[in-house]
């Protein structure tokens, strides 16, 4: 049983997907690791941590590809990279099947099992496998420390010889997994932090990290599924939120934007209008960017600026914070990769309720219903 793990290739990626910690767990599955060579230097791994906890270092990444029995990534390889790969082999990794299920389509021609970490289901048996839980708490954190640094004030209170210092004023804007970690950091770099959510269930948590929770009255409709996640709103009920949003973002020296609709596109929270009323100064980061953003005049990837507003929209920032980032990815990895090892051999279970719905392809087809019906769909286009 042969584990590979690559460089990752994409511009600005510096996370690998496996640490030398995990490797020597997964000795106990009678696997063995292979690297390539590197692949962990920016995320603080040497090739020799790697051989030290029992991995095997290799220079030819096309002969790594060809003899994994298990391909375990960050980002989804190139389509040549599935087709390197020997038939029945598993892809494991954030593989964007709902984004982009057209490029799967290899992976399915060279009949690969794909995993898709993005579609591990978050029940609680699952729960050390939640690698977008993971991600999400990095991002949320490094948001906020971009932010403090591009303002041009300080977050805490300060009382000093020379007079009073107010604190920042910081407003979160979607309260899931990053919005809850944002709202932690800058509570403890000391700003004074609110946050708006779609989810009764969230006015709790937001309150219980000392941030105050934005009511909105939307009419008693329903905002989230049976699941906990926010459905899409009617444009009535999302206009009540922007005016709020609007209102408030006329004070706030940092706005983060973190909500997302699982499938769609990221709803419109903060409008033109809204940034223009903005203080000078302010910093708004967008962290829906990848899917569409929060933000009316975010561009994806870039730093742009609006009457001395600046809006960011970072694509990835727990690559910005690689060690950590790496370190939980890899723990949630080796989690799965539990449940598809059995004493050195392949062992997929589809039944299991955790194996099953995270399959994207087997067999040579798109077993994930959801993304099967995508793949037809841009098909018959
Ligand atoms: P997400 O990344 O899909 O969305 C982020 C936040 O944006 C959510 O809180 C969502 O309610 C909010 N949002 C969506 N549309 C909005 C709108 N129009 N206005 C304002 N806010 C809006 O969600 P995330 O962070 O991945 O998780 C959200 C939920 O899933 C939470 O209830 C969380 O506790 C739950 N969860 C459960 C886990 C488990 O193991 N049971 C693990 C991780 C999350």
């Amino acid at each position: 049983m042969k584990i590979v793990v690559l460089r990752e290739t994409l511009p600005n990626e510096a996370r690998v997907a496996l640490v030398p910690e995990s490797v020597r767990k997964l000795a106990g599955l009678k696997a063995e690791v292979f690297v390539e060579s590197g692949a962990g230097l920016q995320a603080g791994a040497t090739d020799a941590d790697y051989q030290n906890a029992g991995a095997e270092i290799s220079d030819d990444r096309a002969a790594l590809l060809s003899s994994a029995d298990v391909l375990v990534v960050v980002n989804r390889p190139e389509p040549e990279d599935f087709r390197r790969m020997k038939q029945g082999a598993v892809v494991l990794g954030f593989l964007k099947p709902l984004d982009e299920p057209a490029a799967l389509e290899p992976a399915a021609e060279n009949r690969l099992t794909t995993f898709s970490m993005e579609l591990v289901p978050r029940i609680t048996r699952a729960q050390a496998m939640d690698a977008l839980s993971s991600m999400a708490t990095v991002a949320g954190y490094k948001a906020v420390i971009i932010a403090a640094a591009q303002i041009p004030r300080m977050f805490p209170l300060l009382m000093t010889a020379a007079g009073t210092v107010p604190p920042a004023r910081v407003l979160i804007l979607g309260a899931g997994v990053a919005g809850l970690q944002a709202i932690a950091t800058a509570r403890r770099l000391g700003a004074v932090v609110e946050a708006y959510d779609v989810r009764k269930a969230a006015g709790e948590q937001v309150r219980s990290l000392g941030a105050n929770f934005l009511e909105v009255d939307l009419g008693g409709i329903k905002t989230e599924d049976a699941g906990g996640y926010a459905v899409e709103l009617t444009e009535e009920a999302m206009q009540r939120g922007r005016d709020l949003i609007a209102e408030r973002a006329k004070t706030a020296d940092v706005i983060i934007t973190t909500a997302q609709v699982p499938g769609r596109r990221a709803p419109l929270l903060l409008t033109e209008d809204a940034v223009n009323g903005m203080k000078r100064g302010a910093v708004v980061v967008d962290l829906a960017a990848s899917t569409g953003g929060n933000v009316a005049v975010t561009r994806a990837g870039e730093t742009i600026e609006r009457g001395g507003v600046i809006i960011m929209a970072p694509l990835n920032l727990p690559g910005s914070v690689p060690v950590h980032a790496s370190q939980l990815y890899s723990r949630n990895v080796t989690a799965f990769l539990t449940l598809l090892i059995k004493d050195g051999a392949l062992h997929l279970d589809m039944n299991d309720d955790v194996v099953g719905p995270s399959c994207v392809t087997h067999d040579g087809k798109f077993v994930n219903q959801r993304v099967a019906a995508m793949v037809e769909q841009l098909a018959s286009r």
